[in-house]
């Protein structure tokens, strides 16, 4: 819609945005006046309970740091309050699971649907905790820290990265990784998910990076992003320091204290998780109908929030080459911003009413 004509002098197009932001607010104004009566303050939805700050302080839920995570505070809230206790639930946008994990814990089964292999492995990793890891594997963790046996590791693999993760850590770090890495390989199959799962949740706070809304930001001392962009991180942790903080609160996170046990020995039924490995566009066409009691999710904005930049580094280590990367990027955007009335209905003909729903609407055209 803006600058539709490329002969209109820069004045004239500034008018014409004006014009059009105008309108843009009249169609607002108009449909805020319409529900006017339909929407409802809730002050008990503050913004600790409805982001991932909640989850900061929670056990489990507080290994990896989601940005973009609702609290499971906020999901059983909601399953309270519809009077959801049994049954299933779906969260085509699943992220990190608290959706899933929140429903599970409280006996409701949930399925989830993920694109990003970060948000994948994140369900994994907590699946094969809460499920099938023993006693003695959580024996061999504590092994790991209190030994620090990557230090011990002569031989070192390759850290796989990206053009836009290229320095990211420093020499010393790169190389600590490096040898945790190959000494995780000696590991069975279950410790070494966790290990790694471990470094995922670490790699931020040992790079020259910072999450920050779309992109990564870089640390000064990184030599990248020199100029206005570039950030002054503060303390960024030693690998060592790091990594055994972490694997230790897992630790403590699966071991309850035994006074707790013996007071409460209760043992609540869990709901089952089933996670589909993709893109919801592609899988939801393909679930039964009526199989679910409640979808509760949290979808991407409509506009270019690029998630595969912001957990670039994360992709990386996870093995996702530059090519997927451009794929995982395409198939978030044709779900929300590039999305085309045609491809949609060639996976799905049952979205016709909800295409022209959207194709009728004033508003949302005119943005
Ligand atoms: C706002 S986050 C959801 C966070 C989640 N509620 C949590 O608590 O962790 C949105 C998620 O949708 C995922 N996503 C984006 N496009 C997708 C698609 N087409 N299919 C499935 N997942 C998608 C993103 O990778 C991201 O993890």
């Amino acid at each position: 819609m803006w600058g539709i004509s490329n002969y209109k002098s820069s004045g004239e197009k500034a008018v014409e945005n004006i014009a059009d932001i105008q309108e843009v607010n009249r169609l607002d104004q108009h449909l805020h006046n319409s529900f006017k009566n339909k929407f409802l303050i809730e002050p008990s939805l503050t913004r600790l309970l409805v982001s991932f700050q909640a989850n900061k302080t929670q056990p489990i839920y507080r290994w990896y740091k989601y940005k973009e995570a609702f609290s499971a505070s906020l999901v059983q809230l909601l399953l309270a309050k519809y009077g959801l206790t049994q049954g299933k639930i779906l969260d085509p946008f699943a992220g990190s699971g608290t959706a899933l994990f929140a429903a599970s814990d409280i006996g409701i089964h949930a399925d989830g649907i993920e694109l990003l292999p970060i948000g994948q492995n994140i369900i994994d990793t907590r699946r094969l905790l809460n499920s099938e890891f023993t006693g003695d594997d959580i024996h061999r963790l504590k092994n790991w820290i209190n030994l620090k046996l990557w230090k011990q590791f002569e031989h070192q693999l390759t850290l796989p990265e990206l053009k836009i993760t290229q320095g990211a850590y420093s020499p010393e770090t790169q190389t600590a990784i490096e040898k945790y890495l190959a000494a995780c390989e000696q590991e069975n199959p279950q410790i070494q998910t966790v290990l790694l799962f471990a470094l995922l949740c670490i790699l931020e706070s040992i790079s020259y990076t910072r999450k920050d809304g779309q992109y990564l930001r870089w640390d000064y001392r990184s030599g990248r992003g020199s100029g206005k962009k570039s950030l002054n991180k503060g303390n960024i942790l030693d690998f060592d320091d790091a990594i055994t903080q972490k694997i230790n609160e897992i630790i403590n996170d699966l071991e309850p204290p035994t006074q707790q046990i013996e007071l409460f020995p209760t043992h609540k039924p869990q709901g089952k998780i089933h996670l589909y490995k993709g893109s919801c566009l592609e899988v939801m066409p393909c679930l039964p109908n009526g199989s679910y009691d409640a979808m509760i999710t949290s979808p991407p904005y409509c506009n270019r929030y690029d998630y595969t930049r912001t957990y670039a580094l994360e992709l990386a280590l996870l093995g996702v080459s530059a090519k997927e990367l451009t794929h995982l990027r395409q198939e978030m955007l044709s779900c929300t911003v590039e999305n085309r009335p045609k491809d949609l209905l060639a996976i799905n003909q049952n979205w016709q009413l909800a295409l022209s729903v959207a194709e009728n609407q004033t508003l949302l055209q005119a943005i």
